[in-house]
């Protein structure tokens, strides 16, 4: 949406420097993906964005909001005492302003949010005029932006919610007020900064606690944790899953050998019937909810069938590519945590492949107490769902717990400094028609692998 510095300052008390009546139209804080037209924020993260501001310049933004005018640029701007409170002001703002008449739906949980979220948007998009979050943004920084980025006729809004400490989900409500929430279940993702799995549950359990009594709640119908939730929110609740008493039932989900998965939903709307656009079998829970929301908002169960169908994933997400040497590679590096290694490793054993099954797994971070047994339960569970060789990358206390878990369980097991060492020693080994597996949280940056066997000419599929 458009916006003046004039209207920028009033919503967030700033002043203008520069003319009032420059538009901007966008909001970004990475001088590096800025498009043109867009406000430049500069926030203080790991560097500091007022660094970044003649880059910016440079890179096409119209103007910029800051703190302190102290760089060597002509850039008009909104000076302010805090520029990432005041996005979130003028996200609040506008919200009940321009966006007063959308529909906004947050999606949190431990694992799958923006899996649900690239779901849903996808089945809101054959009917209706649709905004959602880029790729992860979901925190204090990207929910804002989200927000601001939407077209003043959008009809619904998706908005992922991530959780690091309590607090942060409510604080992201207070900005996008949502009137439906989503919860893909609770587990162990980021479980050592909330607090345990308590902890994960309190914070988001905070979604629900904002939702109007006329809105509504999604909740997992296989998750015990998530169905407990179900007493903080004022608003009804609908449950999807497996589960018989399930509002929304997956009656089948069945697997082919791309991992596309084939479910059938019965739903108070109509059945659904689907063969989704993202891998694993895994999604069939995060479509299930995605369908729940959009059919609430109206959508026809053949436009959810539609949209879930036409979804397309974020990058280095369960990511399928045969290499020109006829190698399978499954790059799921994008991150990891217990249920994610678990899906990532099911979908390897239902791969369609003749050959020998490899995995390269890194250190799944932030899991607190429990977290080298639950590298070794990850370590065993490999070896069961088939992988005959496991390189593991890092030389942690997890990562051993990984190598042992998975020795026991009868896996041949090779333990590399890094992803330029694992590479190497998949290189030696895969042949024609094996199988390759790369998954570990963030930092650890396994993608590298996957990236260099495709380079050679993928046949991404
Ligand atoms: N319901 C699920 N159960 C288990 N694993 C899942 C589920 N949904 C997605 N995954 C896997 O979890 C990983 C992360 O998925 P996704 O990006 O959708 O989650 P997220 O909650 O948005 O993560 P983040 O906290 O990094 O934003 C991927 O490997 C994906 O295949
Ligand atoms: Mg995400």
């Amino acid at each position: 949406m458009q916006l003046t510095l004039a209207q920028i300052a009033a919503a967030t008390g700033g002043r203008v420097v520069g003319s009032p009546a420059t538009i901007v139209d966008g909001f970004a804080n990475d001088s590096r993906s800025i498009a043109v037209g867009e406000c430049f924020v500069a926030i203080a993260d790991q560097r500091d964005g007022h660094d970044f501001v003649a880059t910016a310049a440079a890179a096409g933004a119209t103007a910029a909001l800051v703190a302190r005018n102290d760089d060597d640029h002509d850039l008009p701007l909104v000076v302010v005492d805090d520029p990432l409170a005041a996005l979130a002001r003028l996200a609040t703002v506008v919200r009940g302003d321009r966006l007063s008449g959308t529909r906004v739906v947050g999606v949190t949980g431990s694992t799958g949010k923006t899996s649900t979220k690239d779901l849903l948007a996808s089945a809101l998009a054959t009917e209706l005029r649709v905004h959602a979050n880029r790729s992860s943004f979901n925190n204090e920084i990207g929910l804002p932006v989200t927000l601001l980025g939407a077209r003043d006729d959008t009809e619904v809004l998706v908005c992922e919610m991530g959780a690091r400490v309590a607090g942060n989900v409510a604080a992201l409500c207070a900005v996008a007020r949502p009137e439906i929430g989503v919860i893909t279940n609770i587990g162990m993702a980021h479980a050592e900064h909330l607090g345990g799995a308590d902890g994960t549950e309190r914070v988001k359990g905070e979604l629900l606690e904002a939702l109007p009594a006329d809105g509504l709640a999604g909740l997992n119908a296989d998750d015990p944790v998530s169905l407990r939730l179900a007493r903080r929110s004022k608003a009804p609740v609908a449950t999807a899953g497996r589960a018989s008493d399930a509002t929304v039932r997956i009656v089948s989900a069945t697997i082919d050998g791309e991992l596309r998965c084939s479910i059938r939903l019965r739903t108070p709307w109509g059945d659904v019937e689907s063969r989704l656009g993202l891998r694993g079998a895994h999604q069939a829970a995060n479509a299930a909810l995605a369908a729940t929301a959009a059919l609430h908002l109206g959508v026809s169960p053949a436009g959810v069938a539609e949209g879930l169908a036409a979804a397309r994933g974020s990058s280095w997400r369960m990511e399928l590519a045969h290499t020109v040497d006829g190698i399978t590679i499954l790059n799921d590096a994008y991150n990891a945590n217990p249920d994610s290694m678990r899906a990532a490793l099911e979908a390897v054993r239902d791969l369609a492949v003749d050959g020998r099954r490899y995995a390269v797994l890194g250190t799944m971070r932030e899991l607190g107490a429990d977290s080298v047994a639950e590298h070794r339960a990850i370590g065993r569970f490999a070896a069961a769902c088939g992988i005959d060789h496991l390189v593991v990358v890092g030389d942690d206390d997890e990562v051993g717990g990984l190598a042992s878990g998975a020795r026991e369980a009868g896996a041949a097991v090779e333990q590399v400094d890094d992803a330029t060492a694992a590479l190497e020693a998949v290189r030696l080994r895969l042949r024609a028609g094996d199988a390759l597996l790369v998954k570990a949280s963030r930092a650890v940056g396994l993608e590298s692998i996957a990236l260099a066997l495709c380079a050679a000419g993928a046949d991404a599929s």
